[in-house]
């Protein structure tokens, strides 16, 4: 099927489930704002879809317009959330726990997060050691305990008059792991999940879940899930977008924002130090070495993809570069990130840069889920399949066709994302190149 743009896209019409295995930190970040800015008592600060704007047409057209005037978005009024988790708390009271948000915000908001209730898990201690809880589902074999969470996804769409879902991954970080031969296809999965393989974790069930019952899925933790070639198999079979992994905030998004910086200048990189603290559950779980290796793995990529070291071994071919977390409950979700960046410039000279970034994960994360399902609910609806390469500006490891190299610098990833829509909306890609200024000296 071709893809529908312009005039042909389906209309966002109905409601829209987004649905969060996990409902700890960040999906209840996400969930309270939405809400707040529905009742209009905040703004939804770091949303494209809801602020951004899109340029359209030469530069002296002066045409603006806001992105979600532009193309048919699900809006916010349309919106029902959805969750699971091992723990029985309600929205409101886990968004209490996590404390990001303050009292002031969260109490004119109660009722409404305390009616969202988590669904049972599926869950395996063996792929996040640090936390358990007592809301899980038990089954006769993984494929029965998909069957359950597919039963979950179909009533909750029933039960709540919606016409469409998303299902973006909000749960902890999986112990590391690299795909096997049962990962490979659709099948091989199939007759795995049957024998209840120990190499298939709970996030590749819940993705497996989502696609059969024909809605977009998003992996926001690094864990192995959503690349796998089965559930690419199976997002091209059944026609849906599928996106990852681990959304870009915090230092990584500083790192995404600086480093193609240096290398648009020809500047040179000797060293690039991490380190982090931070006491939410996230940090606690990233606490056990194995979730902290799959965190590694997806942090390290970055600066290797944006620096290109073996074509520039000059400037980048001896870089040391390193990343570690470190758990430190007094600062609950409000994270600091420090780096220190040795740079070196004209005839080697060297410089340092030093960041220390006190930001706040969950508050940088939450308006990434509402775009990722608002686009991916776009994406769906426009009949695009398998991997949405111009959703990378959200991802920390954005994953690609095998073969392909990740775009991870976030200039490229926004014009990327921008030129689809324009592209979607039969509008003129934009490409700065200035013509009209020549065109009007000739
Ligand atoms: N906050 C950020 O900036 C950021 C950035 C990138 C990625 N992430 C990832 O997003 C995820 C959520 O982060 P958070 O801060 O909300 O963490 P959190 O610990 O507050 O919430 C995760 C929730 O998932 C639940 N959970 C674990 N396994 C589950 C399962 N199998 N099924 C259902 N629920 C399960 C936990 O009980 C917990 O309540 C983490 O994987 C984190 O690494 C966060």
């Amino acid at each position: 099927m071709a893809i529908l743009r312009g005039k042909d896209i389906p209309k966002a019409e109905g409601k829209l489930a987004i649905l969060t295995p996990g409902m700890g930190a960040v999906a209840t970040t996400f969930m309270a704002g939405v809400i707040s800015v529905r009742k209009g008592l905040s703004l939804p600060i770091g949303s494209l879809t809801q602020m951004g704007t899109i340029r359209l047409g030469k530069r002296t057209d002066k045409r603006s317009p806001k992105i979600n005037d532009f193309v048919p978005l699900a809006q916010l009024d349309q919106i029902v959330f959805g969750g699971w988790d091992i723990y029985s708390d309600n929205a409101y009271e886990a968004a209490v726990k996590a404390a990001v948000l303050k009292p002031q915000h969260l109490d004119p908001i109660k009722d409404e997060l305390s009616a969202i209730k988590p669904m049972t898990a599926v869950f395996d201690h063996k792929y996040v050691k640090n936390i358990d809880g007592p809301n899980k589902k038990t089954g006769t074999s993984k494929m029965d305990l998909a069957e359950q969470l597919r039963a979950d996804i179909r009533n909750f769409i029933k039960n709540n008059g919606c016409s469409r879902a998303v299902m973006v991954w909000c749960a902890s970080t999986e112990s590391y792991s690299k795909p096997t031969e049962i990962h490979e296809t659709l099948a091989a999965f199939e007759d795995a999940l049957r024998k209840s393989d120990p190499n298939i974790a709970p996030s590749q069930i819940y993705c497996y879940a989502s696609l059969m019952e024909g809605v977009p899925f998003a992996n926001g933790a690094p864990n192995l899930c959503s690349e796998i070639g089965a559930m690419q198999e199976l997002a091209e079979k059944q026609k849906l977008p599928i996106g990852g992994k681990d959304f870009k905030t915090g230092q990584t998004l500083m790192k995404t924002i600086l480093a193609p910086g240096f290398k648009a200048r020809m500047i040179g990189l000797s060293g690039w130090f991490s380190t982090n603290i931070l006491g939410n559950r996230d940090g606690e779980v990233l606490d056990d070495p194995e979730s902290f290796k799959t965190k590694e793995v997806s942090k390290l990529g970055v600066l290797d993809d944006i620096l290109d070291p073996k074509s520039f071994p000059e400037l980048y071919g001896n870089l040391y570069h390193k990343v570690r977390i470190n758990y430190y409950p007094p600062r609950g979700d409000n994270k600091e990130g420090w780096d220190n960046i040795d740079i070196f410039g004209w005839m080697g000279y060297p410089m340092q840069i030093k960041v220390d970034f006190l930001c706040r994960d969950s508050i940088l994360a939450a308006p990434i889920v509402l775009d990722l399902a608002i686009f991916m609910d776009l994406a769906h609806r426009c009949g695009m399949k398998g991997i949405q390469e111009w959703l990378s500006f959200y991802w920390k490891s954005p994953i690609v066709k095998k073969g392909l190299t990740p775009e991870h610098d976030l200039f490229v990833q926004k014009t990327k994302l921008k030129n689809t829509l324009r592209w979607l909306m039969h509008e003129d890609l934009i490409t700065h190149l200035g013509l009209d200024y020549y065109e009007e000296l000739d």
